[in-house]
């Protein structure tokens, strides 16, 4: 079983939703909310810890209808049955697509069950001090060599669940950028350092300098021997590794089936079991788990990820919206939209669709954001007030973690109070002159949430991996692949040459040429 290959503009329920769309396109969400109380209630879903209130969109029932009908007519559910049995749904590079069975502690894979040991093994050695350095001392700084998938989603969720870490500090290197690992190499004693080098392909320009920085700084005061008690690798190219100089106990596979952008669930995650302790990882696993089964076994008309996708397929097809707002009220999200941002734009940049025709639609969202209340005071203006439509998903949590009630207040005010000037702006008031006018009528999600958790995180990580599955599904393309970044990989391989070589002029492009000419 393959995934269905349906061009969405050629379906009945498209042409409905462009005819629909012609006639509701300039009503005002405020009167709707005006003329129906229960608008609130019936267009927000509640599931366990999450509340989705999605009533403040520019959708009527007949809208949330036509989606429901578009998914279905472009095959959602084959397509959702098609990923969770492991067919070959990457086509492009011909891969099964389960990020999901590493979370699957129902049926689980003997592979993953075995790397899961091998993980809660090695973070309680470190965490417990048992795991000791060269010299005899415990490690107390770990440090992820890695970029991209690699980096992100580690990063993201160790910064995310803070409050729950541990004694062991935790760094990432990911940019080629020597300055930036000498920074990072800043003040770390070799003597109680530890790096975990992530590279699926272990190909990885970025990581493979980083890491060959690294381990020259490391042996400047160190030997040979020394390098197994202070590096291991998180790789499916064990050879590769091993010609780095990793022992084979010291490697901690993944697989082919797990795209980069999805892995933070398999052993590249090591960084956050190290910072939070292995049972805090297993229970991020596993609240991502519960939001696949809702993903999976939910009708459509209450189904999180399903209800998002559809949303902002509607904004981005029938208002041409240019992007959409990610505003966690969290500091502790602060690197949420950057980690988004790779899985939704890597995965959904396409043009050419699942029959590999041109497509002559809008795919892919641009996704952007940052943590309110900050927003407010930079980008919020434009949001308001800007000629564009930029749906906004507004992500909360009922109570705080150190329970400081007047800042939890303050800050739960503040997201609500935005979204209902989004919505309400200055309409049906006297706006005292033309600048203080606010239309209102824009959209917003919000996404409350219980308390931040392992478990709640792990969940709403997999809420926005489904989502934009849901997206590539409508929009008949491949989310799985990413040709588009191997051009630049390759050029940056010639005009590497050409300034080693000092030679400007064997750069491809006039361009290039001048520019070479002005650094060598
Ligand atoms: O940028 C492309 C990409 O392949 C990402 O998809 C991936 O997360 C990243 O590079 C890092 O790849 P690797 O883990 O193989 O080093």
């Amino acid at each position: 079983m393959s995934l269905p290959k349906i061009d969405p503009t050629t379906t009945r329920s498209w042409s409905d939703l462009s005819r629909h769309f012609e006639s509701i396109k300039d009503e005002k969400m405020q009167d709707w909310f005006r003329n129906d109380p229960g608008r609130a209630e019936r267009m927000s879903v509640n599931w366990k810890e999450f509340y989705l209130d999605y009533s403040k969109n520019r959708i009527t029932d007949e809208t949330v209808d036509l989606l429901i009908k578009l998914a279905e007519e472009v095959g959602l559910k084959t397509a959702i049955n098609a990923q969770f049995s492991g067919e070959i749904i990457n086509e492009t590079e011909q891969r099964a697509v389960l990020h999901t069975a590493l979370r699957d502690f129902n049926s689980i894979k003997p592979e993953v069950a075995a790397s899961l040991e091998k993980i809660r093994s090695f973070a309680n050695r470190l965490e417990s001090g048992e795991w000791k350095g060269a010299t005899g001392k415990p490690i107390t700084d770990v440090v992820n060599i890695g970029i991209g998938g690699s980096d992100l989603g580690p990063d993201m969720v160790c910064e995310a669940l803070r409050y729950y870490r541990n004694h062991l500090n935790v760094h990432f290197i990911s940019n080629v950028d020597g300055d930036h690992v000498m920074e990072s190499l800043k003040g770390l004693d070799r003597e109680t350092t530890l790096f975990i080098i992530v590279s699926k392909t272990f190909t990885t320009q970025e990581t493979l300098t980083n890491a060959h920085t690294v381990r020259r700084w490391f042996l400047e005061a160190c030997e040979e021997q020394d390098v197994a008690s202070h590096f291991v690798a998180v790789s499916t190219n064990l050879e590769a590794v091993s010609s780095f100089g990793i022992a084979s106990e010291n490697i901690f596979p993944m697989w082919d089936w797990v795209g980069g952008r999805f892995s933070l669930w398999s052993a590249v995650g090591l960084s956050v079991a190290c910072a939070v302790g292995y049972d805090n990882f297993e229970s991020l696993l596993k609240g991502a788990h519960g939001m696949d089964k809702h993903f999976q076994h939910t009708p459509f008309s209450e189904n999180i990820p399903v209800l998002l996708a559809l949303l902002s397929v509607w904004y981005n097809n029938f208002f041409e919206s240019e992007s959409e707002c990610i505003v966690p009220y969290s500091q502790y999200l602060n690197k949420l939209v950057a980690y988004l941002q790779q899985g939704i734009m890597e995965s959904n940049g396409k043009s050419t669709d699942r029959n590999g025709n041109r497509i002559d639609y809008q795919t892919g969202t641009i996704v952007w954001g940052s943590t309110g209340t900050n927003a407010q005071h930079a980008f919020f203006q434009l949001i308001h007030q800007g000629t564009k439509l930029i749906p906004v998903d507004f992500i909360c949590f009922s109570e705080s973690l150190y329970g400081k009630t007047d800042h939890q207040n303050k800050l739960l005010a503040n997201c609500f109070a935005q979204t209902e000037a989004l919505l309400q702006g200055t309409y049906g008031s006297e706006a005292e002159n033309s600048f203080k006018i606010f239309d209102g009528n824009k959209p917003t999600n919000t996404i409350l949430i219980e308390r931040l958790t392992p478990k709640s995180l792990g969940s709403l990580i997999a809420m926005y991996e489904h989502k934009l599955f849901v997206q590539g599904i409508v929009w008949n393309i491949f989310s799985y692949d990413q040709w588009g970044v191997e051009l630049g990989k390759k050029l940056a391989k010639n005009t590497l040459g050409a300034i080693e070589a000092g030679n400007p002029a064997s750069a491809s492009n006039s361009s290039t040429r001048s520019l070479l000419n002005k650094t060598l």
